[in-house]
């Protein structure tokens, strides 16, 4: 075959030669850069960022494990972008204006680990988004415009650690959301638009450490969704829309040190908060990092103090209304005793004057 071959080049002059030369450069890994890309390290790294790129381009070398569109003018990934990529494990595809994943454009990815979806304009998740990320450790998808995840949306990565929806317009999530990324230890779900933390939704979170949820509209922390975060170290609730919390919610963190962050809430202190925030600062494992910061919103007139300042004065206040109220009870009983005494005096004066008589 060699024999042939060579021969026939030898016959056929130097075109062939130069064609043979190019058949065994692609044979032995010789890569070469797409346009308009920077490449390094033999083309494991590809650098296409800020480049005006519209899409992805063509020819990215096989061996390559890095790929970085961020800052182009990508609108979708388009289905078959990434054919033939097996080795690629970094992809950042942040800052573009992509609104559209089509179906297939992720599945040659099975051994990605880092993905950048960030500052785009996604609405939704497609359906087989996570087909095949299962080696994904970390998905950024945070600075996009999803409002709703669905059960399936993010169903394959079991391998994911970190997870970032930051800063998109999320009011639900199915309570099945979450429920294959059980090695989960940072979600952020900051600023966006919840409105409950439900019971279920983080059933299988025993590894989360950080849970981030601040500057969203939460007025409800159901009983049960804080009980299976074992692992809690952080709890971010900051800028929400609570105004009252209950013990038996936060007791249900059976960590070892959780720290929580809820300052910027509209509470109503009342003697109920301040005991609920008192038994929580006395639980060993739950620290509130923010109590000096925590402010009340009503009632009026303690509109605008720190909790912290307050002190006992809202119990205070609270023992003094029982006070008085027992005060005028034990008052009125002894009136009632002492006018029966002097009515029965009476009847008895009254009768022994009939006696005599
Ligand atoms: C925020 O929550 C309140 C209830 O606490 C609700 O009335 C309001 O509509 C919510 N706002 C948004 C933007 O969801």
């Amino acid at each position: 075959m060699k024999k042939m071959f060579a021969g026939r080049c030898a016959e056929l002059g130097a075109l062939p030669l130069l064609l043979l030369l190019l058949l065994l450069n692609a044979a032995l890994g010789f890569k070469l850069c797409p346009n308009p890309c920077l490449c390094y390290e033999s083309s494991d790294l590809v650098d296409c960022r800020s480049s005006g790129l519209v899409r992805v381009p063509v020819g990215v070398p096989h061996g390559t494990w890095l790929l970085d569109m961020s800052g182009n003018k990508l609108t979708a990934v388009h289905t078959k972008s990434f054919m033939g990529l097996w080795s690629l494990k970094i992809l950042q595809m942040s800052n573009n204006s992509i609104s559209t994943v089509q179906p297939q454009s992720l599945s040659s990815l099975q051994f990605l680990e880092r993905l950048d979806l960030s500052f785009n304009q996604l609405r939704w998740i497609p359906q087989d988004f996570s087909q095949s990320l299962f080696s994904l450790l970390e998905l950024r998808l945070d600075h996009n415009l999803l409002e709703h995840l669905g059960p399936a949306s993010l169903g394959e990565l079991e391998n994911l650690r970190k997870l970032d929806l930051s800063h998109n317009r999320i009011r639900a999530i199915d309570v099945q959301g979450f429920s294959s990324l059980s090695r989960l230890s940072l979600l952020s779900l900051e600023a966006n638009r919840l409105n409950v933390l439900s019971d279920g939704l983080l059933n299988r979170q025993q590894s989360l450490e950080v849970l981030l949820l601040s500057h969203n509209n939460i007025s409800l922390i159901e009983t049960e969704a804080l009980a299976p975060l074992s692992g809690l170290t952080l709890l971010g609730l900051q800028g929400n829309q609570l105004d009252r919390i209950r013990f038996k919610t936060f007791l249900q963190l059976q960590t070892t040190s959780t720290g929580l962050q809820l300052s910027l809430n509209p509470w109503t202190c009342d003697c109920e908060l301040q005991r609920v925030f008192s038994k929580i600062q006395h639980v060993r494992h739950l620290h509130v990092e923010d109590y000096k910061d925590i402010v009340c919103h009503a009632p009026a007139q303690q509109a605008g103090n720190s909790l912290a300042s307050l002190d006992s004065q809202l119990c205070v206040a609270e023992t003094a209304s029982v006070l008085a109220i027992t005060i005028t009870v034990m008052l009125a009983v002894i009136g009632a005793l002492v006018k029966a005494e002097h009515n029965q005096k009476n009847k008895q004066t009254a009768s022994d004057a009939e006696s005599e008589r």
